[in-house]
């Protein structure tokens, strides 16, 4: 039953021995910050658990359907493109953490799911920058991640609906909806990076994927309605699975720290992102199985845990959230000057 606490005690007794720890001064156990003693970088700070594991991508330009599109005024198509299936894969990291009080909405969990290069080297990820600064490929966020104690009232970015049972396996499915790209200042924005042939198939190049909702695509005076993404995880204390379904508009790179760019090119494709991951227990504190919905007990940073301090603290020196600079809507409007 409580399997991944004893391999956590072997953990633990090992660095224990190795570290002296000291107190976190200004824990706040009501909120879901792991406690300062806890030395990591900034994508394990939240009580939940954590998976490792790989992300494929499969995305079909013109497919389904996008293929109304062609020949309608704002598309741009590359016949060079249609009906290929390109296929990317990631390293990933779900993180699914603790519901806080800071959150503003219903849902139970935290949604938090990063797509990296292969062979990503997280060592090189810094500890004094946020995890919005950090490179990776492609984010999902169910909110933005809370970075600092005094945040409040942070909104949900899509609802989560957690299927009703009496133990683990837990399964959250929504949709991203009309609030999608509203609420957030950088996680729903983020574009997928992938590589595919140029509209002329001449060389691969980096693209980025922007999903679309229903609402968002119909601001831009479309006659075609593409459904909202549809997102989906089944999880328990050793593996945990996610589809996400949608549809994307891509457009040549920007490069990975933009939101949006001018481009000249613009397709549109259907994409499937699927994950299966294993728990990361050493990140991960212990997920209750027995329960109607998830919950965890904290074990990272409490002794038994197996994450113990340099006694160095550092969450008081983050400031807000960095912004990214363009605002979805002139940007995207831009892509058809
Ligand atoms: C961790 O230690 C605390 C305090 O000693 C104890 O209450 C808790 O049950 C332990 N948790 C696990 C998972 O062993
Ligand atoms: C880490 O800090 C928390 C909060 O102050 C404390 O409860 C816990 O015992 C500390 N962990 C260790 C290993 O000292
Ligand atoms: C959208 O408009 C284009 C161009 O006017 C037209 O060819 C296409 O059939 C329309 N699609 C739908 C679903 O109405
Ligand atoms: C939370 O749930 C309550 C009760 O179902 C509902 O009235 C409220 O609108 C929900 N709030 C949000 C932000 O989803
Ligand atoms: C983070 O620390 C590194 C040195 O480890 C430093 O070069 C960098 O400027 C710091 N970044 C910020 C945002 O403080
Ligand atoms: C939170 O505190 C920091 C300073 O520690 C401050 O810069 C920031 O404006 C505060 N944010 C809110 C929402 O109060
Ligand atoms: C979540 O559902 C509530 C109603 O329960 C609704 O008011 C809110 O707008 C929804 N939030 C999102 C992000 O869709
Ligand atoms: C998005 O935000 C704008 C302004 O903040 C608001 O007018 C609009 O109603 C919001 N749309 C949705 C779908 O929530
Ligand atoms: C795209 O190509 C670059 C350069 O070859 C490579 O480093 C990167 O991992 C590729 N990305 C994906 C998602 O395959
Ligand atoms: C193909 O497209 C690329 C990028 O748009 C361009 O640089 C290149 O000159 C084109 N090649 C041909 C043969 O048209
Ligand atoms: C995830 O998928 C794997 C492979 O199909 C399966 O063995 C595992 O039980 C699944 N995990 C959950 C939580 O459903
Ligand atoms: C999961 O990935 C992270 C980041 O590479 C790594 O630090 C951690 O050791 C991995 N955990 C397992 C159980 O492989």
């Amino acid at each position: 039953m409580h399997r991944n606490s004893l391999v956590q005690l072997a953990f633990g007794l090992t660095s224990a021995a190795l570290v002296s720890a000291t107190n976190d001064p200004n824990f706040i156990p009501s909120l879901n910050f792991r406690p300062d003693n806890v030395t990591s970088n900034r994508l394990y700070d939240w009580v939940g658990s954590y998976y490792n594991g790989t992300t494929s991508i499969s995305v079909k330009p013109f497919s389904g359907v996008s293929k109304q599109e062609i020949g309608s005024a704002e598309s741009n198509f590359c016949p060079n493109l249609e009906g290929k299936e390109v296929k990317a894969h990631y390293d990933s990291i779900l993180a699914l953490t603790e519901r806080s009080s800071q959150n503003a909405g219903n849902n139970s969990v935290n949604v938090f799911y990063t797509l990296w290069d292969e062979g990503f080297d997280f060592s090189t990820l810094k500890s004094n920058a946020t995890i919005a600064d950090y490179p990776w490929s492609y984010g999902l966020f169910s909110s933005d991640p809370a970075i600092a104690h005094n945040e409040t009232n942070i909104p949900e970015l899509f609802n989560l609906t957690v299927r009703k049972t009496e133990e683990a396996p837990y399964d959250l499915s929504g949709l991203l909806g009309d609030s999608y790209y509203n609420g957030s200042d950088f996680a729903g924005k983020k574009t997928i990076i992938y590589n595919m042939t140029t509209c002329n198939g001449t060389k691969d190049i980096p693209w980025d994927g922007v999903m679309l909702t229903k609402k968002l695509w119909s601001e831009y005076d479309s006659n075609v309605t593409y459904p909202n993404p549809s997102f989906d995880v089944q999880f328990d204390d050793e593996t945990a699975n996610l589809t996400l379904s949608g549809y994307i508009m891509s457009y040549p790179s920007c490069g990975k720290k933009a939101t949006f760019c001018e481009a000249d090119v613009l397709i549109y494709a259907e994409i499937e992102i699927t994950f299966s991951g294993t728990i990361d227990i050493y990140h991960s504190d212990e997920l209750e199985t027995d329960g109607s919905t998830p919950k965890w007990e904290r074990t990272v940073g409490f002794g038994n845990g197996t994450q113990i301090s340099n006694g160095s603290s550092r969450r008081e020196h983050y400031g807000v959230l960095s912004l990214l600079a363009s605002a979805f809507a002139l940007s995207v409007t831009s892509l058809y000057i």
